[in-house]
C-alpha cells in the first residue's frame, strides 16, 4: 500500500486572541490533528471552546498563533491568501449553521456556484448535481429560491453545493443547529452516505452526541486542548 498524506494536519498548533480589554486569551493550546482520506469525525465541546476557531485553521481561513498546518503533506505557511484560496476549493468543502444560499439563484444555481467561482465547465459537473439533487431529496425543488424552501430543504442544498466539486474533505460547523432533533438526524445521515459514496472525509462539529457518535472518531475541545473520546 501506498503511504497517503493525511488531507490536513496540525502540528502543535496553538491560537490566541487579544480580548478587548487587551487580555491574551488563550483558545487552542499545542493542538496535534489529522484527517486522513474517508475519515469521519466528530469535534465536540461547549459554546467558546475553541471549534470555530479550529476549523478556520484547518480551512486556512486563519493562521495560528503557533505550530502548523499542511494540506496533503505541504506546509501552508508560505502560501498568499489567493493561493490558500485556491487550493481550498480544489479539495475542501464547507457546511455552516448558516446556509448562506443566494436569495436570487434558484436551488439548482446555488449548487452550481462554486463551479462558476472556480471557472470550471458547468456541463461537466451537471450530472453530478442531478444526482446530489436526487440523493438529497431536493430534485422536486431543482427550480425554487430558498424562501420557498423548509430550514432543512435549505441545507441540504448547501450540503450540495458543499459537494459540488468533489472535495477530499467536506468541514461541517454545527450545521444542523437550526434544526429539530428528526431533520438534523437526516441531514447527517443523508451527509454521511454522500461522503461514503464520493469518498470525502467528513470533520462534523456538533454538540449533538448522537450525531457525534454516528462518525468514526471523535474528540472534545476542552480548556484548549483536543482529547479524542469514545461516546
Ligand atoms: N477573531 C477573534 N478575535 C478575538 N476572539 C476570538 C476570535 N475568534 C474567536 N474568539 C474567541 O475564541 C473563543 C472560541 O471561539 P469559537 O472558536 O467561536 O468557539 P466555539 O465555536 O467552540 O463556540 C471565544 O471566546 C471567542 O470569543
Ligand atoms: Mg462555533
Amino acid at each position: 500500500m501506498p503511504h497517503l498524506s493525511p488531507i490536513v494536519s496540525l502540528e502543535n498548533i496553538s491560537q490566541q486572541f487579544h480580548s478587548p480589554d487587551g487580555q491574551i486569551v488563550s483558545v487552542l493550546q499545542n493542538i496535534f490533528f489529522a484527517i486522513e482520506p474517508n475519515q469521519t469525525v466528530s469535534i465536540s465541546g461547549e459554546s467558546g471552546s475553541g471549534k470555530s476557531t479550529l476549523l478556520h485553521l484547518i480551512g486556512g481561513l486563519d493562521v495560528p498563533s503557533s505550530g502548523s498546518i499542511l494540506w496533503k503533506g505541504k506546509y501552508t505557511s508560505g502560501l498568499s491568501i489567493d493561493q490558500l484560496a485556491a487550493q481550498r476549493q480544489s479539495f475542501m468543502g464547507f457546511i455552516f449553521q448558516n446556509p448562506n444560499l443566494i436569495p436570487e439563484l434558484t436551488v439548482l444555481e446555488n449548487i452550481l456556484l462554486p463551479i462558476r467561482i472556480a471557472g470550471k465547465n458547468l456541463q461537466h459537473y451537471l450530472p453530478r448535481s442531478v444526482d446530489l439533487l436526487h440523493q438529497l431529496h431536493i430534485h422536486k425543488q431543482t427550480k425554487q429560491i430558498p424562501e420557498k424552501l423548509s430550514g432543512g430543504e435549505r441545507q441540504r442544498v448547501a450540503i450540495a453545493r458543499a459537494l459540488i466539486l468533489n472535495p477530499e474533505l467536506i468541514v461541517a460547523d454545527e450545521p444542523t443547529g437550526n434544526l429539530d432533533e428528526k431533520n438534523a438526524n437526516i441531514t447527517i445521515e443523508l451527509l454521511l452516505n454522500l461522503c461514503q459514496k464520493y469518498h470525502s472525509a467528513l470533520i462534523l462539529v456538533t454538540h449533538n452526541i448522537t450525531l457525534a457518535q454516528k462518525m468514526q472518531q471523535s474528540f472534545v475541545l476542552k480548556s484548549g486542548r483536543l482529547k479524542a473520546v469514545h461516546l
